[in-house]
């Protein structure tokens, strides 16, 4: 009987409030196939960081690194900590500590009446995203403050190594679960540094004969993903425009409170969140969407090699959002609490 070790860290805003609703859906997902998940609690958050300075401890990294088989994160955000210190320490010091470099977001609708777009089309794509280098490595320098100079630069990074193993992931990835298209995008038109993409698509893709190719350029592929989005199977990008797209796929399928994310190192524990942040104006009223939270949970249970309670996870979500109830962002009336709750009964049933 597997028992795992699960860091919950559920943050800030409705952080806490979908990670409380959402985990007893989860865990009983789990039960359902002898899976126990036993949990700890972690309480870095704004509220921690404001009230002791700290962000994440080297001695909870540490445990998070060497004690725990997955972390589940709610959000991180909060307008008292206006530089987002305490979620950059936190989010991504993980991805990036943990060498987390793959971060898997599926684009997928649950229910033809949430697509904003007229013909209802099929949506069920993954967005490969960079994870661990891109924009997000901090470097950079600001020069000349104060002077008519001034000049703030933020340096973008493409490893060989680094575009080698996401491209490598996506592929293996489309393969193994029978895609048939995979597209890359860049911005190489404009930004040549990127062209590793391109060569390395290229060279790793040919050996992958069954998997048609494609690229598109960033702004292309944001058009064409709202034009046409059933074309697409896996898109595999850098991290800045994997972060983009991810909240664009997400407007196509009805919106942030659906969007799950895993964070992955393959044979190394992962991180799960959802898509979306704090949502601030939202937190403390009952109103956020709890499902993004469950399907996150349903992504964990996938990866630690439970198929079962995840595909259970994600049924119950479709069978609810097709009967109700559901929260205001997905057309219903209903609090998170009362729709954690049918969820719970769905995935019993
Ligand atoms: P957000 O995702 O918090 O909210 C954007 C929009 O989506 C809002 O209109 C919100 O009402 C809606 N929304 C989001 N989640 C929802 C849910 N579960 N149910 C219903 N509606 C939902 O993005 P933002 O407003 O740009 O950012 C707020 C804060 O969160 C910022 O501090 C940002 O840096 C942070 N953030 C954190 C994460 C994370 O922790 N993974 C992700 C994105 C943003
Ligand atoms: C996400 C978020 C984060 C990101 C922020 C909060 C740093 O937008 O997980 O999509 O940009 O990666
Ligand atoms: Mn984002």
């Amino acid at each position: 009987m597997p028992d795992y070790r699960i860091a919950l860290i559920p943050g800030d805003g409705i952080g806490p409030e979908v990670i409380d609703a959402a985990w007893p859906v989860v865990a009983k997902a789990a039960a359902g196939d002898d899976v126990t998940l036993t949990t700890t609690r972690l309480p870095y958050s704004a509220d921690h960081f404001l009230a002791t300075g700290e962000t994440l401890p080297d001695h909870a990294f540490e445990q998070l690194r060497d004690a725990s088989d997955a972390i589940i994160i709610g959000a991180l955000g909060d307008p008292r900590v206006p530089d987002n210190e305490h979620a950059r320490d936190i989010l991504l010091g993980l991805r990036f500590k943990l060498d987390l470099y793959i971060n898997f977001r599926p684009v997928r609708l649950w229910h033809k009446r949430l697509t904003p777009l007229k013909h209802a089309p099929h949506i069920d794509l993954v967005i490969f995203r960079e994870n661990t280098e891109g924009q997000y490595t901090g470097r950079g320098r600001s020069e000349g403050i104060g002077t008519p100079t001034e000049e703030h630069i933020s340096e973008e990074v493409n490893t060989r190594s680094g575009v080698e193993r996401i491209l490598r992931a996506a592929f293996e990835w489309a393969q193994r679960e029978g895609k048939r298209r995979i597209t890359m995008s860049d911005k190489s038109n404009a930004i040549p540094f990127q062209r590793i993409w391109g060569e390395l698509f290229e060279e790793i893709g040919s050996g992958f004969p069954d998997l048609e190719r494609e690229h598109r350029y960033v702004d292309a592929l944001a058009m064409e993903m709202v034009r046409d989005p059933g074309r697409f199977e896996v898109i595999v990008t850098n991290n800045l425009y994997g972060d983009i797209l991810s909240d664009l796929g997400a407007g196509l399928v009805g919106g942030l409170g659906l969007a799950a994310s895993a964070n992955l190192h393959p044979g190394r524990p992962g991180l799960f969140e959802p898509v979306h942040g704090s949502a601030p104006p939202l937190a403390g009223k009952n109103v956020a969407n709890p499902m993004a939270a469950v399907l996150t949970g349903a992504l964990m249970l996938r990866a630690l090699g439970h198929p079962g309670p995840a595909g259970r996870l994600e049924q119950a979500v479709t069978t609810v959002i097709a009967g109700g109830p559901t929260t205001e962002d997905i057309g219903g009336a209903s609090g998170t609490t009362e729709v954690a709750r049918a969820l719970e009964e769905a995935v019993g049933s």
